[in-house]
Protein backbone atom coordinates (compact mmCIF):
# COMPACT_ATOMS: atom_id res chain seq x y z
CA UNK A 1 0.00 0.00 0.00
CA UNK A 2 1.63 3.27 -0.83
CA UNK A 3 1.66 6.23 1.78
CA UNK A 4 -0.84 8.52 -0.20
CA UNK A 5 -3.52 5.80 0.07
CA UNK A 6 -2.93 4.45 3.46
CA UNK A 7 -3.11 8.26 4.71
CA UNK A 8 -5.98 9.57 2.40
CA UNK A 9 -7.72 6.16 4.38
CA UNK A 10 -7.17 7.70 7.78
CA UNK A 11 -8.33 10.79 6.62
CA UNK A 12 -11.64 9.61 5.36
CA UNK A 13 -12.02 7.13 8.67
CA UNK A 14 -11.37 10.39 10.89
CA UNK A 15 -14.09 12.41 9.12
CA UNK A 16 -16.84 9.90 9.11
CA UNK A 17 -16.88 9.70 12.68
CA UNK A 18 -17.48 13.57 12.39
CA UNK A 19 -20.94 14.49 10.97
CA UNK A 20 -21.89 17.98 9.39
CA UNK A 21 -25.31 18.99 10.01
CA UNK A 22 -26.76 21.37 7.95
CA UNK A 23 -28.25 24.62 9.10
CA UNK A 24 -31.81 23.81 9.18
CA UNK A 25 -34.20 23.92 11.32
CA UNK A 26 -33.65 20.01 12.06
CA UNK A 27 -29.82 20.39 11.81
CA UNK A 28 -30.39 22.85 14.38
CA UNK A 29 -32.38 20.74 16.07
CA UNK A 30 -29.75 17.52 15.81
CA UNK A 31 -27.26 20.19 17.48
CA UNK A 32 -28.96 21.56 20.19
CA UNK A 33 -29.82 18.34 21.31
CA UNK A 34 -26.16 16.76 21.21
CA UNK A 35 -25.33 20.61 23.32
CA UNK A 36 -27.77 19.59 25.96
CA UNK A 37 -26.28 15.99 25.93
CA UNK A 38 -22.75 17.43 27.46
CA UNK A 39 -21.82 16.91 23.14
CA UNK A 40 -19.66 19.29 21.44
CA UNK A 41 -20.65 20.97 18.12
CA UNK A 42 -18.85 23.56 15.82
CA UNK A 43 -21.25 25.96 14.77
CA UNK A 44 -20.98 29.38 12.23
CA UNK A 45 -20.47 32.92 13.54
CA UNK A 46 -20.34 35.66 10.99
CA UNK A 47 -16.39 35.66 12.09
CA UNK A 48 -15.16 32.47 12.40
CA UNK A 49 -16.60 28.92 13.16
CA UNK A 50 -16.79 28.41 17.12
CA UNK A 51 -16.59 24.94 19.16
CA UNK A 52 -19.60 24.80 20.91
CA UNK A 53 -20.21 23.45 24.77
CA UNK A 54 -22.75 24.04 27.12
CA UNK A 55 -20.93 26.71 29.23
CA UNK A 56 -22.86 25.41 32.03
CA UNK A 57 -21.17 21.99 32.05
CA UNK A 58 -17.73 21.96 33.32
CA UNK A 59 -17.34 18.02 31.88
CA UNK A 60 -18.09 19.36 28.51
CA UNK A 61 -15.89 22.42 28.69
CA UNK A 62 -12.52 20.65 29.41
CA UNK A 63 -14.03 18.30 26.58
CA UNK A 64 -13.50 21.53 24.17
CA UNK A 65 -9.96 22.32 25.69
CA UNK A 66 -9.27 18.71 24.89
CA UNK A 67 -10.56 18.89 21.32
CA UNK A 68 -8.56 21.65 20.32
CA UNK A 69 -5.34 20.70 22.38
CA UNK A 70 -5.93 24.24 24.30
CA UNK A 71 -4.14 24.34 27.29
CA UNK A 72 -5.96 24.81 30.35
CA UNK A 73 -6.51 28.12 32.20
CA UNK A 74 -7.09 29.96 28.41
CA UNK A 75 -10.39 31.83 29.01
CA UNK A 76 -13.29 31.30 26.53
CA UNK A 77 -15.87 33.28 25.38
CA UNK A 78 -19.13 32.61 26.28
CA UNK A 79 -21.70 33.25 23.49
CA UNK A 80 -25.62 34.18 24.52
CA UNK A 81 -28.59 34.87 22.54
CA UNK A 82 -29.71 38.40 21.44
CA UNK A 83 -31.83 40.04 24.26
CA UNK A 84 -29.69 38.80 27.05
CA UNK A 85 -29.78 40.67 29.67
CA UNK A 86 -25.35 41.39 30.69
CA UNK A 87 -26.25 41.87 34.34
CA UNK A 88 -27.23 38.21 34.52
CA UNK A 89 -23.31 36.95 33.18
CA UNK A 90 -21.01 39.89 34.87
CA UNK A 91 -20.88 41.17 38.16
CA UNK A 92 -19.31 44.54 39.39
CA UNK A 93 -17.07 44.94 42.29
CA UNK A 94 -15.57 48.23 43.36
CA UNK A 95 -17.31 51.30 43.91
CA UNK A 96 -21.18 51.47 43.49
CA UNK A 97 -20.78 54.39 40.85
CA UNK A 98 -17.86 52.23 38.62
CA UNK A 99 -20.08 49.68 38.52
CA UNK A 100 -23.46 51.31 37.44
CA UNK A 101 -20.43 53.48 34.71
CA UNK A 102 -19.30 50.07 33.47
CA UNK A 103 -22.68 48.41 33.11
CA UNK A 104 -23.98 51.58 31.74
CA UNK A 105 -21.26 51.59 28.87
CA UNK A 106 -21.57 47.75 28.70
CA UNK A 107 -25.02 47.90 27.65
CA UNK A 108 -24.91 51.45 25.68
CA UNK A 109 -22.35 49.01 23.61
CA UNK A 110 -24.70 45.88 23.83
CA UNK A 111 -27.36 48.04 21.90
CA UNK A 112 -25.27 49.32 18.91
CA UNK A 113 -23.26 46.27 18.00
CA UNK A 114 -25.35 43.02 18.82
CA UNK A 115 -25.64 40.65 17.92
CA UNK A 116 -22.20 41.16 15.92
CA UNK A 117 -18.52 40.90 15.84
CA UNK A 118 -17.62 42.36 19.47
CA UNK A 119 -16.76 40.53 22.39
CA UNK A 120 -17.11 42.15 26.06
CA UNK A 121 -14.85 41.56 28.83
CA UNK A 122 -16.27 42.50 32.10
CA UNK A 123 -16.37 41.38 35.96
CA UNK A 124 -17.16 38.17 36.00
CA UNK A 125 -20.75 36.57 37.26
CA UNK A 126 -21.07 34.21 39.62
CA UNK A 127 -23.04 31.98 37.80
CA UNK A 128 -20.38 31.54 35.21
CA UNK A 129 -17.98 28.23 35.89
CA UNK A 130 -14.34 28.56 36.57
CA UNK A 131 -13.38 26.21 34.14
CA UNK A 132 -14.74 28.95 31.21
CA UNK A 133 -12.81 31.93 32.62
CA UNK A 134 -9.44 30.50 33.49
CA UNK A 135 -10.11 31.27 37.08
CA UNK A 136 -9.58 34.66 36.13
CA UNK A 137 -12.00 37.62 37.81
CA UNK A 138 -13.27 38.27 34.61
CA UNK A 139 -15.49 36.74 31.67
CA UNK A 140 -15.95 37.49 27.86
CA UNK A 141 -19.66 38.15 26.45
CA UNK A 142 -20.36 38.10 23.07
CA UNK A 143 -24.07 37.76 20.67
CA UNK A 144 -23.26 36.43 17.58
CA UNK A 145 -25.24 38.03 14.72
CA UNK A 146 -24.93 34.66 12.44
CA UNK A 147 -28.84 33.47 12.24
CA UNK A 148 -27.75 29.88 12.41
CA UNK A 149 -25.55 30.84 15.64
CA UNK A 150 -28.90 32.64 16.97
CA UNK A 151 -30.86 29.84 16.06
CA UNK A 152 -28.84 27.52 18.03
CA UNK A 153 -28.95 29.38 21.23
CA UNK A 154 -32.47 29.98 21.17
CA UNK A 155 -32.92 25.85 20.42
CA UNK A 156 -30.35 25.06 23.12
CA UNK A 157 -31.47 27.69 25.94
CA UNK A 158 -27.69 27.35 27.06
CA UNK A 159 -25.08 29.81 27.29
CA UNK A 160 -22.18 28.55 25.10
CA UNK A 161 -18.05 28.63 24.97
CA UNK A 162 -17.18 29.41 21.80
CA UNK A 163 -13.60 29.64 21.26
CA UNK A 164 -12.63 29.28 17.55
CA UNK A 165 -13.08 25.92 16.36
CA UNK A 166 -9.65 25.26 14.90
CA UNK A 167 -6.40 23.57 17.03
CA UNK A 168 -4.94 25.42 19.03
CA UNK A 169 -2.14 28.03 17.52
CA UNK A 170 -3.44 27.43 13.61
CA UNK A 171 -6.05 29.60 11.54
CA UNK A 172 -9.44 29.88 12.52
CA UNK A 173 -11.67 27.92 10.39
CA UNK A 174 -14.13 29.83 8.17
CA UNK A 175 -16.36 27.42 6.99
CA UNK A 176 -17.41 24.00 7.63
CA UNK A 177 -15.10 22.23 5.01
CA UNK A 178 -12.19 23.91 7.51
CA UNK A 179 -13.21 22.76 10.65
CA UNK A 180 -13.37 19.25 9.30
CA UNK A 181 -10.11 20.04 8.28
CA UNK A 182 -8.63 20.97 12.18
CA UNK A 183 -11.46 18.94 13.93
CA UNK A 184 -12.18 15.57 12.18
CA UNK A 185 -12.86 12.63 14.67
CA UNK A 186 -12.23 14.62 17.21
CA UNK A 187 -15.96 16.04 17.83
CA UNK A 188 -18.86 14.59 16.52
CA UNK A 189 -20.78 16.98 14.82
CA UNK A 190 -20.16 20.20 12.71
CA UNK A 191 -23.24 22.73 11.96
CA UNK A 192 -22.89 24.48 8.69
CA UNK A 193 -24.03 27.93 8.22
CA UNK A 194 -22.26 28.57 4.90
CA UNK A 195 -19.25 30.85 4.90
CA UNK A 196 -18.10 33.26 7.87
CA UNK A 197 -19.39 36.91 6.49
CA UNK A 198 -16.92 38.92 8.35
CA UNK A 199 -13.97 36.26 8.20
CA UNK A 200 -11.69 37.73 11.56
CA UNK A 201 -12.50 37.11 14.94
CA UNK A 202 -14.76 39.49 16.80
CA UNK A 203 -13.37 42.56 18.66
CA UNK A 204 -13.02 42.21 21.86
CA UNK A 205 -12.98 44.90 24.36
CA UNK A 206 -11.81 44.86 27.68
CA UNK A 207 -14.32 47.04 30.17
CA UNK A 208 -13.18 45.37 33.25
CA UNK A 209 -10.59 47.79 33.95
CA UNK A 210 -10.29 51.77 34.58
CA UNK A 211 -9.80 52.56 30.89
CA UNK A 212 -11.76 50.71 28.08
CA UNK A 213 -8.87 48.87 26.02
CA UNK A 214 -8.86 46.45 22.89
CA UNK A 215 -7.59 43.28 23.45
CA UNK A 216 -7.67 42.22 19.69
CA UNK A 217 -8.70 44.61 16.70
CA UNK A 218 -11.61 43.26 14.77
CA UNK A 219 -14.37 44.41 12.24
CA UNK A 220 -15.59 46.94 15.12
CA UNK A 221 -13.39 49.87 14.94
CA UNK A 222 -11.84 51.81 17.96
CA UNK A 223 -13.56 54.87 16.45
CA UNK A 224 -16.62 53.26 16.84
CA UNK A 225 -16.47 52.18 20.12
CA UNK A 226 -15.22 55.56 21.05
CA UNK A 227 -18.12 56.87 19.32
CA UNK A 228 -20.61 55.00 21.62
CA UNK A 229 -18.82 55.24 24.71
CA UNK A 230 -17.77 58.88 24.39
CA UNK A 231 -14.12 57.84 26.12
CA UNK A 232 -11.02 57.08 24.71
CA UNK A 233 -10.39 53.22 23.79
CA UNK A 234 -6.71 52.47 24.28
CA UNK A 235 -5.57 49.22 21.99
CA UNK A 236 -3.48 46.73 22.60
CA UNK A 237 -3.02 44.30 26.17
CA UNK A 238 -1.14 45.83 28.65
CA UNK A 239 1.44 43.95 30.97
CA UNK A 240 -1.39 43.40 34.19
CA UNK A 241 -4.32 42.63 31.47
CA UNK A 242 -5.30 39.06 31.66
CA UNK A 243 -3.60 36.02 29.36
CA UNK A 244 -5.35 36.64 25.95
CA UNK A 245 -4.09 33.43 23.28
CA UNK A 246 -4.97 35.32 20.44
CA UNK A 247 -2.32 37.87 21.35
CA UNK A 248 1.03 35.92 21.71
CA UNK A 249 2.99 36.55 18.74
CA UNK A 250 2.86 33.00 16.67
CA UNK A 251 -1.23 32.72 17.23
CA UNK A 252 -3.29 32.15 13.97
CA UNK A 253 -0.30 31.15 11.76
CA UNK A 254 -0.04 28.43 9.11
CA UNK A 255 2.86 25.69 9.40
CA UNK A 256 4.06 27.46 5.95
CA UNK A 257 6.75 30.00 6.16
CA UNK A 258 4.93 32.65 5.95
CA UNK A 259 6.35 36.37 5.22
CA UNK A 260 4.97 39.85 4.38
CA UNK A 261 6.27 42.23 1.97
CA UNK A 262 6.15 45.73 0.95
CA UNK A 263 5.92 47.24 -2.39
CA UNK A 264 9.29 47.39 -3.09
CA UNK A 265 10.32 43.83 -1.98
CA UNK A 266 7.07 42.64 -3.10
CA UNK A 267 7.58 43.19 -6.71
CA UNK A 268 11.90 41.77 -6.30
CA UNK A 269 10.40 38.76 -5.24
CA UNK A 270 7.36 37.93 -7.56
CA UNK A 271 10.26 38.80 -10.27
CA UNK A 272 12.40 36.18 -8.55
CA UNK A 273 10.23 33.40 -7.50
CA UNK A 274 9.76 29.90 -7.46
CA UNK A 275 7.24 27.41 -8.42
CA UNK A 276 6.89 26.04 -5.21
CA UNK A 277 5.66 30.03 -3.80
CA UNK A 278 2.27 30.61 -2.82
CA UNK A 279 1.73 34.40 -3.11
CA UNK A 280 -1.62 36.64 -1.55
CA UNK A 281 -1.87 39.69 -3.23
CA UNK A 282 -4.04 42.69 -4.14
CA UNK A 283 -3.08 42.19 -7.58
CA UNK A 284 -3.99 40.17 -10.55
CA UNK A 285 -1.00 37.53 -11.27
CA UNK A 286 1.69 38.85 -13.45
CA UNK A 287 2.39 37.02 -16.72
CA UNK A 288 4.37 34.17 -16.29
CA UNK A 289 4.76 34.00 -12.49
CA UNK A 290 5.36 30.27 -12.04
CA UNK A 291 3.92 29.81 -8.54
CA UNK A 292 0.61 29.80 -6.83
CA UNK A 293 -1.27 33.10 -6.81
CA UNK A 294 -4.26 34.27 -5.19
CA UNK A 295 -5.57 37.67 -5.68
CA UNK A 296 -7.81 39.33 -2.55
CA UNK A 297 -10.16 41.55 -2.96
CA UNK A 298 -9.25 45.96 -2.66
CA UNK A 299 -11.56 46.32 0.62
CA UNK A 300 -10.53 45.36 3.45
CA UNK A 301 -14.16 43.74 4.53
CA UNK A 302 -13.79 41.64 1.28
CA UNK A 303 -9.97 40.80 2.27
CA UNK A 304 -11.21 39.92 5.86
CA UNK A 305 -13.56 37.59 4.28
CA UNK A 306 -10.86 35.60 2.34
CA UNK A 307 -7.88 35.70 4.15
CA UNK A 308 -8.24 32.67 5.98
CA UNK A 309 -9.60 30.30 2.96
CA UNK A 310 -6.30 31.85 0.76
CA UNK A 311 -3.62 31.01 3.97
CA UNK A 312 -5.23 27.62 4.62
CA UNK A 313 -5.04 26.86 1.16
CA UNK A 314 -1.73 28.15 0.30
CA UNK A 315 -0.56 26.25 3.94
CA UNK A 316 -1.19 22.93 1.84
CA UNK A 317 0.13 23.89 -1.64
CA UNK A 318 2.97 26.04 -0.97
CA UNK A 319 6.28 25.71 0.50
CA UNK A 320 6.63 29.19 1.58
CA UNK A 321 4.16 32.11 1.64
CA UNK A 322 4.47 35.80 0.60
CA UNK A 323 2.20 38.01 1.41
CA UNK A 324 1.78 41.35 0.15
CA UNK A 325 1.47 44.38 2.64
CA UNK A 326 -2.11 45.59 2.44
CA UNK A 327 -2.82 49.74 2.53
CA UNK A 328 -1.47 51.39 6.20
CA UNK A 329 -5.03 52.53 6.77
CA UNK A 330 -7.32 52.65 9.64
CA UNK A 331 -9.60 50.21 7.65
CA UNK A 332 -7.04 47.24 7.59
CA UNK A 333 -5.83 47.28 11.53
CA UNK A 334 -7.23 43.83 12.18
CA UNK A 335 -6.02 42.45 8.72
CA UNK A 336 -2.65 43.89 9.38
CA UNK A 337 -3.04 41.77 13.00
CA UNK A 338 -3.52 38.69 11.84
CA UNK A 339 -0.83 38.88 9.07
CA UNK A 340 1.84 40.00 11.48
CA UNK A 341 0.57 36.80 13.74
CA UNK A 342 0.75 34.51 10.13
CA UNK A 343 4.11 35.39 10.00
CA UNK A 344 5.62 35.65 13.65
O1 LIG B 1 -15.08 35.87 16.85
C1 LIG B 1 -14.82 35.25 17.88
O2 LIG B 1 -14.60 35.83 18.95
C2 LIG B 1 -14.79 33.73 17.81
C3 LIG B 1 -16.21 33.24 17.50
C4 LIG B 1 -16.31 31.75 17.44
O3 LIG B 1 -17.10 33.78 18.43
N1 LIG B 1 -14.29 33.15 19.00
C5 LIG B 1 -12.97 33.24 19.34
O4 LIG B 1 -12.66 32.58 20.52
O5 LIG B 1 -12.16 33.83 18.65
P1 LIG B 1 -11.14 32.22 20.90
O6 LIG B 1 -11.22 31.47 22.18
O7 LIG B 1 -10.47 31.57 19.78
O8 LIG B 1 -10.53 33.64 21.20
C6 LIG B 1 -11.07 34.37 22.28
C7 LIG B 1 -10.01 35.20 22.90
C8 LIG B 1 -8.89 34.36 23.45
O9 LIG B 1 -7.68 34.97 23.06
C9 LIG B 1 -9.11 34.46 24.95
O10 LIG B 1 -7.91 34.41 25.69
C10 LIG B 1 -9.77 35.80 25.09
O11 LIG B 1 -10.63 35.88 24.00
N2 LIG B 1 -10.54 35.85 26.33
C11 LIG B 1 -11.56 35.08 26.70
N3 LIG B 1 -11.97 35.39 27.94
C12 LIG B 1 -11.18 36.39 28.37
C13 LIG B 1 -11.09 37.15 29.56
N4 LIG B 1 -11.89 36.93 30.59
N5 LIG B 1 -10.14 38.10 29.63
C14 LIG B 1 -9.32 38.35 28.59
N6 LIG B 1 -9.36 37.67 27.44
C15 LIG B 1 -10.26 36.70 27.33
MG1 LIG C 1 -8.96 31.22 18.52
Amino acid sequence: MTCASSCSKRVVRMSDSTVILPGTPAGIRRAAAALREGQLVAFPTETVYGLAADAGNAAAVNQVFAAKGRPAGHPLIIHLPAGTDLAKWSACRGTLAENKERLAAARALAAAFWPGPLTLILPRGERVLPEVTGGQPTVALRVPASPVAQALLQATELPLVGPSANRFGRISPTSAQHVLQELAGRIPFILDGGPSSVGLESTILDLSGTQPRILRPGFITPAQLEEVLQLPVAAGADVESPRVPGTLASHYAPVTPTRLLDAGAFERFVRSAGSRSGVISLQGRPAGFPGIWRQLPADSGGYARELYGALRELDETAEAIIVELPPAAACWDAVHDRLRRAAA
